[in-house]
């Protein structure tokens, strides 16, 4: 048996992290059962440790820039030791006194109405001997791009991320060896204002975090003699804002002039910032697929280029110019009914401002000209570009850019549609992980929690979600406020202060327990839950002060159900100023009672009994008061309470087949809207498996299949596509494939069961005739699948080494398996 898939605290090798006691992480491969394992290091031997666990806590004091090279061995159920597997991680700087540098900025005092160029930084230093070790620590206020000899440093894009920067600057620690020699040596770095200065949200608000940019970095080498040298930002730097990228936004785009490069005439300003950098502890956001385009001349006489995929990302270009030839591009998603390029389904348009513009100004240099945006991301499928100059497919690419989520989920099934609304839907996790979990990767690109709440289960079967997740559980609990109140969005900012009052919504600010609950279900990990525990308590609390006498809760703004289908629900901002306590009892009732499960594992009896104890008041409280409200044909209404429990018996049963009956009078099409739809087949195949597969097979909108029927390559905001919410609305937005979680966990069958075990559990039903569902889980690769004969299923599973399975079949059989393949065959007639 062999140790595979060797993690630090879920990171591949990570380098840079600051977590002082890192679980090491691995799968089984061979073999049925890990029945002990042995990990060494230079200062450390585990001995052999009787134990199927498939991780460990690191036990050694840790220092900066530490790097601990492990490996590891396993024993099988035989008894053998299998052979080693190897990986290490690097701890970044963990000491405030670890940064020498010092913050520096450009040469100018900035007024928050105006915008500026991107700032040039220059450090040009000699290295004395060949260089044998050498890290760059940066970071900004902003974003930053830096080069060593003219070569980009990393493969980070938009870096360094986003996180709220008055409270956490994250920094990136690079491996920079081979790119210093002996000699004289230069290190850039470009600073640009990003989600800092830049703009951000629906209307585009700048300045949001502060308004002087600034770096911090430190280079640290040695050389073969054993020297160690260090280079540091400071005022000796030269600066200069006279270089080619003269504006740079976020979701405006980039104004290039590619004939310039900066002189460095100035020097840098040394400036300060009261937050002590510290790591991300996540993956890196970097590039991915590309897409070469399809080239055409659209109506208005501008250059078309159609992509194939609705993505996030940038364009890369080779063209060969004059001086002071100029391009105009400009990225969407959509055309227009005459076949132009048209942004306004993501475009809020102001007395002010227009925003995003999603353009590019690009003034050629003489000869070839490369290009590809350094500091802004585009939603698109689509650009437009305006020039004489002559484009070629293969010389354009669009590049998808996102967090180096790996993906873990594969499904497919004898039903293509389902396929592409996958496939869809992966697209649209990628879009929208830039570091956090965005709604869209155009109009607004913020981190709402109710989206990310709703979809984390789907997240999380179709990519590893751990690293990326906990980074944004970070950025939530940086928000809260000293009363327990939880953030719409996270990191804070880019809402107009008519908004404010949302925070706290519940099915949005309930992320702060919700994701926890999950994320200890999903991965295993109760160290979450320990490490926010009281901050979830102070939460409750803030929750716990909404409910009224009676139970139900009335206090609190809250977006409710959001977004039904317009006939259902017609949008109106109105509904998002009123309380809604039916909404907000069900998900106070529910939360409460998740909290509960998490005081018990943790061993706080009391916690439990209290939280079990006002759940229960709220749910009483429901039945009460909206257990006559049950007589409705608002889906919504149906399925939130059968989802969460909360009915008497007699109220469940009439709700059970009031919800059918309301899906007939709708065509069986889904009338849920954000908090429903994931919670709505999970429901149905309760009542009547039939019932959930009729739904997830109707190809009518509002329905899952209409938007791959109708060419949809991401998942839209709004089930009417830009027909809803006054043309506003996005089509990449990933909130309502949060159903593909049902793929996974009851039409295949996968479940993860606690450590090293699964439910398998497959549901064959509609008129499918195969369905299979591979699963990379936190112990190890899981697959079910199903195929339906004439007279027979057959159902395969894999188990990963070290796992086992308690199979439930639908004829009611029921085994335990064990690690390795299996093949059932249930006669129908
Ligand atoms: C966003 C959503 C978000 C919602 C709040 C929208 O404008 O795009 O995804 O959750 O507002 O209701």
């Amino acid at each position: 048996m062999k140790a595979i898939r060797l993690k630090t605290e879920y990171l591949v090798n990570p380098v840079g992290i600051d977590l002082l006691n890192p679980r090491l992480m691995w799968n089984c491969e061979g073999g049925i059962r890990q029945t002990a394992y042995q990990i060494v290091t230079d200062n450390w031997d585990s001995g052999r440790v009787e134990c199927g666990s498939m991780q460990t806590v690191y036990p050694q004091p840790l220092h900066s820039r530490e790097r601990v090279n492990w490996k590891i061995r396993l024993w099988d159920e035989n008894d053998e030791p299998g052979e080693w597997s190897e990986a290490f991680f690097e701890m970044g700087l963990l000491e405030e006194s670890d940064w020498q540098a010092t913050w520096i900025t450009g040469d100018y005092t900035p007024n928050k109405k105006e915008r500026y160029p991107v700032d040039c930084f220059r450090k040009v230093f000699r290295v004395k001997g060949p260089v044998c070790h050498a890290r760059l620590y940066i970071t900004a206020c902003g974003l930053y791009e830096a080069k060593l000899n003219d070569e980009k440093v990393g493969n980070f894009c938009l870096a360094p991320g986003h996180t709220d920067y008055r409270k956490r600057v994250q920094y990136q620690t690079y491996d920079v060896t081979n790119m210093l020699h002996a000699g004289e040596n230069e290190l850039t770095v470009q600073l640009a204002d990003g989600w800092y200065r830049g703009s951000c949200g629906a209307w585009g608000i700048t300045n949001q975090y502060g308004t002087e940019t600034k770096l911090i970095c430190q280079l640290e080498y040695e050389d073969e003699s054993g020297l160690r040298e260090n280079v540091s930002s400071d005022g000796s730097w030269q600066w200069a804002n006279d270089g080619p990228i003269r504006f740079a936004d976020n979701k405006d785009g980039e104004v290039v002039e590619a004939f310039r490069k900066p002189l460095y005439q100035g020097k840098a300003r040394e400036s300060k910032h009261n937050v002590v950098p510290s790591a991300s502890n996540n993956v890196v956001v970097t590039e991915h697929e590309r897409f070469h385009p399809v080239i055409s001349t659209a109506p208005n006489g501008r250059k078309l280029l159609d992509f194939g995929q609705n993505l996030a990302g940038y364009v890369f270009f080779q063209v060969n110019a004059h001086a002071a030839q100029r391009m105009l591009w400009r990225f969407g998603e959509m055309l227009d009914t005459d076949g132009n390029l048209t942004l306004k389904n993501i475009q809020c348009v102001g007395k002010k401002k227009t925003t995003p513009l999603q353009q590019i100004e690009y003034i050629c240099g003489e000869g070839l000209n490369e290009y590809k945006t350094t500091f802004a991301v585009f939603g698109f499928r689509y650009a437009e570009v305006e020039t004489d100059l002559e484009l070629l497919p293969e010389n354009v690419e669009a590049v998808a850019v996102y967090s180096d989520i790996a993906e873990t989920g594969h499904f497919e099934s004898s039903n293509e549609l389902l396929n592409r609304f996958v496939e869809a839907t992966k697209w649209s996790t990628k879009s929208n992980s830039l570091d956090i979990p965005t709604d869209c990767p155009t109009r607004e690109r913020h981190g709402w929690t109710g989206d990310a709440q709703i979809f984390f289960e789907t997240a999380s079967y179709l990519f590893d979600y751990a690293a990326f997740s906990q980074k944004y559980l970070r950025d939530i609990f940086d928000w809260q406020k000293r009363n327990g109140l939880l953030p719409q969005i996270a990191p804070y900012g880019g809402v107009d202060f008519y908004m404010w009052t949302m925070n706290g919504s519940v099915g949005w600010s309930d992320i702060g327990i919700l994701l926890p609950y999950r994320f200890w279900k999903k991965y295993g990990d109760r160290r979450i839950l320990e490490s926010y525990y009281d901050r979830m308590k102070k939460y409750a609390e803030f929750m716990i002060r909404r409910i009224s006498r009676d139970g139900v809760v009335r206090k609190g703004q809250s977006f409710g159900e959001w977004a039904e289908p317009t006939d259902v629900m017609p949008n109106d901002w109105k509904d998002a100023v009123l309380p809604h306590p039916e909404v907000s009892t069900a998900y106070t009732a529910y939360v409460l009672q998740c909290l509960a499960e998490i005081s018990e594992e943790l061993h706080h009896p009391e916690d439990a009994a209290k939280y079990n104890a006002i759940s229960a008041g709220c749910k009483a409280a429901y039945q009460k008061k909206f257990g006559k409200e049950l007589d409705t044909d608002r889906q919504s209404q149906l399925v939130r309470p059968l989802a969460f429990n909360l009915l008497t018996k007699k109220q469940k049963a009439f709700a059970e087949k009031r919800l059918v009956e309301a899906l007939d009078h709708y065509g069986w099409r889904l009338g849920t809207g954000f908090l429903s739809t994931p919670l709505i087949l999970d429901v149905l195949s309760q009542i009547d498996m039939d019932a959930a597969y009729r739904l997830l097979e109707n190809e009518e909108m509002p329905g899952w299949l209409y938007m791959p029927k109708v060419g949809a390559t991401t998942i839209w905001e709004s089930w009417e596509g830009t027909e809803a919410q006054g043309g506003i609305a996005s089509l990449n937005h990933y909130s309502k494939g949060a159903v593909v979680e049902w793929l996974f966990k009851t039409m295949c069958g996968i479940r993860v069961d606690g450590e090293n075990h699964f439910i398998l559990a497959p549901h064959p039903g509609g008129t499918f005739t195969c369905a299979r569902a591979l699963y990379q889980s936190i112990y190890g690769e899981v697959s079910s699948a199903w195929e339906r004969q004439e007279d027979r299923t057959i159902y395969r599973f894999t188990v990963p080494a070290g796992c086992a399975a308690k199979l439930i079949l639908p004829d009611g059989r029921i085994e335990t398996i064990r690690a390795g393949a299996y093949v059932y065959t249930e006669e129908t007639r």
